[in-house]
């Protein structure tokens, strides 16, 4: 019967050790018996960018990056984006299972009651600049919730966190509709609880002096199935950060303030925005070997290619893809389409991008879409916060009934001076 062990010789010492293995992993904490000399500290792993680390066991979201899988509790990307809707795919994040009717409407009643902010938010967000980029805006405002709700802080307690679930669901539409409104010197537009997550958002976004807003099917369609993409990812960076912050036990505004921080940067969710500013700046698909030449001299990234998991399409880029055209015959073709697909045509052929699996993410078409709907490009993260809250949630609520988790102090390897005693001004 095979072990399942891993049995490692430090040659410094000639000793043997026998290392479980559980899941193909090895826990760290058992290469700290690996000593030279009896009070040494003992072993650690070195992983910058936690590129070959699990910080965690989970039960939410799979994928597969060598064959490009992506599944929500089991459930493939693909039949969700084709069959479900935003609110019940956050249903099932949050609670594992598809609901049925009754949880369903009870859910989508209880989101659509929370959508309103308290007036206080609305003048705090009147105090940005006019030109404050949106996602400052977010991100500021989601942290200022936790000192409207300081019962947050009991994150222990089921209930309390059900209820600062619901608020953040309910609330990011409005908080994004609002940052964008004030960007174009606006007045607000209040929530419409009669309609849909996604169509709701729209009339917060577009509702001028109509007494009502009409939604567009087809584009509330696309932003919904883009919504449901964008709702968790494993353990990216973003998501990494609400853990990481969330386990010293602060409320969940706090702690996804820091993981929508985190998403904010260029090579994370503000990539859709760094494509769309790309593609503008290469013009016309005449100017792509040019560009693509400077990536290969390393002199640019080609923002929306390449991923730490996905060695292969990334599922989500080809569902965006699709998504364009119905979008386009609303809004009219968005003229970048054509760069992006050349761009896409030479990576996919040259050795450079192959070698590296560099592929098309999800941030490479969405924000064509994005920008054919009208969004400014500095919209781009804002619109991929607002689902991937629910994913930051799970998680953070998964983290905090693991009872094998603690707070997050990664360790080091230190490389700086030797004591030294202090130098007096007159002596240096
Ligand atoms: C998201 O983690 C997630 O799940 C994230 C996400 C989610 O849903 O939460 O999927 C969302 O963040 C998608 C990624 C969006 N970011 C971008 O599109 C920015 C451009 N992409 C790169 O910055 C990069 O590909 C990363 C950050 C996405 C991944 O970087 P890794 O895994 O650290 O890979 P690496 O930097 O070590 O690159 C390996 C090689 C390097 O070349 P060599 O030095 O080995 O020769 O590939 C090169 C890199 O230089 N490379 C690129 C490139 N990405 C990697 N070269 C040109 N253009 C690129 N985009």
């Amino acid at each position: 019967m095979t072990k399942n062990t891993l049995t490692i010789t430090d040659n410094r010492t000639g000793q043997g050790y026998d290392i479980p293995i559980e899941h193909d992993t090895i826990n760290a904490m058992d290469l700290r018996q690996i000593r030279v000399n009896e009070g040494d500290f003992g072993m650690m792993s070195y992983d910058p960018g936690f590129k070959n680390t699990a910080s965690t066991k989970s039960n939410i979201t799979f994928i597969d990056g060598g064959a490009g899988i992506l599944r929500y509790r089991g459930y493939p990307i693909e039949q969700l984006a084709e069959k479900s809707k935003f609110l019940e795919v956050a249903y099932l994040t949050l609670f594992g299972e598809l609901p049925d009717k009754e949880a369903y409407d009870a859910w989508v009643y209880d989101i659509r009651h929370h959508t309103f902010l308290h007036e206080n938010m609305k003048s705090l967000m009147q105090a940005f600049r006019h030109d404050a980029h949106p996602m400052g805006m977010f991100i500021s405002s989601v942290a200022a919730l936790s000192t409207f709700y300081p019962e947050a802080r009991n994150v222990m307690d089921p209930e309390v966190r059900a209820k600062q679930i619901v608020r953040l669901i309910s609330k990011v539409p409005t908080i994004a509709a609002f940052s964008y409104r004030h960007s174009k010197g606006l007045p607000y537009v209040y929530p419409n609880n009669d309609l849909t997550y996604a169509g709701n958002f729209l009339a917060m976004l577009d509702k001028m002096s109509e007494s009502t807003y009409e939604v567009n099917p087809v584009l509330e369609r696309a932003l919904d199935v883009l919504f449901m993409l964008h709702v968790d990812h494993e353990q990216n960076c973003g998501t990494a950060t609400m853990r990481v912050i969330g386990s010293s036990q602060t409320d969940p505004y706090t702690a996804m303030a820091g993981a929508a921080a985190a998403l904010y940067g260029p090579l994370h969710g503000g990539a859709n925005e760094a494509v769309l500013r790309m593609l503008v700046e290469i013009g016309d698909a005449k100017n792509v070997p040019a560009f693509m030449e400077g990536v290969k001299k390393r002199e640019r990234l080609l923002m929306g290619f390449g991923h730490r998991v996905y060695k292969n399409f990334d599922p989500r880029a080809k569902i965006i893809k699709g998504i364009a055209d119905q979008v386009f015959e609303v809004t009219g073709r968005n003229p970048l389409l054509d760069i992006a697909l050349e761009l896409e045509r030479i990576a996919l052929a040259d050795d450079f991008f192959i070698e590296r699996n560099l592929y098309p993410n999800v941030d490479f078409y969405s924000g064509i879409i994005y920008q054919a709907m009208k969004f400014p490009v500095s919209m781009f993260p804002v619109l991929f916060a607002i689902p991937r809250t629910v994913g930051w949630l799970t998680q953070w609520q998964e983290l905090l009934g693991d009872k094998t988790q603690k707070i997050a102090r990664p360790r080091q390897i230190y490389l700086g001076a030797d004591e030294r005693d202090f130098v007096p001004m007159h002596k240096r």
